[in-house]
């Protein structure tokens, strides 16, 4: 069996530091690794409209950065394969078909989408159907790639499973012809889930607490020396400090190695020595953003220079989308074949469905 990599973002805003720990890192190692014989990368602008359906516009802009920022950090796109969700006639189709295998009942469990549905205040305001069935919407692109293996956060788990559901129905009912696919989801809890600066959980845009990977070296500074959490109780610099809870070791746990501190803050060897310090008193906050500052930017020069060149070329950002979603569209209309021929459904292709109908008379 091949190994089929989908993924994908809903294009509502640009990447942050959050994305790159969670998901993107993890997207290049896999698209470099050779391991894998195809990589897809959607881009859910479809997904996107299904809460925004007042504000395309705001979904149109962000596809450009969303694929700005996937080709800043490397995400090479003869190797891995960017598409539209829109331009994918396809996943409508298919999504369609999947909705009629699955229960409202069912679709109201779904713990994700409940929580999304309380947060948008949808229950006071009217929910969009659109919006409720798009676990459905998401089983139709993950199937339409015949993908296998599907990398995303946590909080996705329940459309996968949901998928999987949708798949073992129709082959049960029509006969094999979809693959099941399986989640893979981060390691450990940094990278499930990147605080804002703030020490909010969650990075959000609204909240203001996001590090976006197109952010300059001066918004990243502003950022960490203005509004980054550490420890309430670390007043003076002798003081004993706290590194649970403390944003700046949480990203120092993400971002830092070793090799850093020897060019940027050689007292220490490495993190553990440097966390003692500071849980011991005696290592100020501003040492420590200060070193935190240096080891973004090492991470993000190149990402930012990277982007900076796309940025000149957006005639080239565009071919890269229109080959991807070719490719995907070839790929995506074939399951949509297969998927029709099963549930002989097919009826203008299928010949043997006269001859049926003919015994009929
Ligand atoms: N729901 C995903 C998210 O919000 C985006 C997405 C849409 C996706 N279609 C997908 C992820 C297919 C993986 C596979 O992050």
């Amino acid at each position: 069996m091949k190994n089929i990599i989908l993924t994908g973002d809903r294009p509502t805003g640009r990447l942050h530091l959050g994305h790159y720990v969670g998901s993107l890192q993890r997207r290049v190692q896999m698209q470099n690794s050779g391991e894998y014989d195809e990589i897809n990368i959607l881009i859910a602008d479809d997904q996107a409209l299904t809460d925004n359906a007042d504000n395309p516009g705001k979904i149109r802009d962000n596809i450009i950065q969303v694929v700005l920022d996937y080709l800043s950090v490397g995400i090479d796109p003869a190797k891995s394969t960017i598409c539209i969700q829109s331009a994918l006639p396809a996943l409508h189709a298919l999504t369609f078909y999947y909705l009629n295998l699955v229960t409202t009942a069912r679709l109201s469990r779904n713990p994700t989408v409940k929580a999304e549905i309380q947060m948008r205040g949808f229950e006071d305001e009217g929910l969009p159907a659109g919006f409720f069935t798009y676990p459905v919407s998401q089983a139709a692109d993950i199937t339409a790639f015949n993908a296998n293996i599907v990398p995303v956060g946590e909080d996705q788990l329940p459309m996968i499973e949901q998928t999987r559901e949708i798949v073992e129905k129709f082959n049960r009912i029509y006969g094999e012809t979809l693959i099941l696919p399986k989640a893979i989801i981060p390691e450990n809890a940094v990278q499930r889930r990147l605080p804002g600066v703030d020490g909010n959980a969650k990075m959000s845009k609204s909240l203001g607490n996001c590090i976006y990977l197109s952010d300059s070296a001066a918004a990243v500074k502003k950022q960490i020396n203005g509004k980054m959490f550490t420890d309430p109780q670390h007043l003076r610099i002798e003081d004993p400090g706290h590194i649970e809870g403390n944003v700046v070791f949480t990203y120092l746990d993400a971002f830092s190695r070793p090799e850093h501190f020897a060019s940027y803050l050689p007292e220490y060897a490495c993190l553990e020595e440097m966390k003692e310090h500071y849980r011991k008193g005696g290592l100020g906050d501003g040492t420590c953003k200060k070193f935190l500052i240096n080891v973004l930017n090492e991470l993000m020069d190149p990402i930012r220079e990277e982007r900076a060149k796309w940025e000149k070329d957006i005639d080239a950002v565009y071919d890269i989308l229109k080959e991807g979603t070719a490719r995907a569209r070839a790929v995506t209309d074939e399951t949509l074949e297969k998927v029709r021929s099963a549930m002989r459904i097919d009826y203008l292709k299928d010949r043997s469905i006269i001859q049926e109908w003919e015994k009929l008379l």
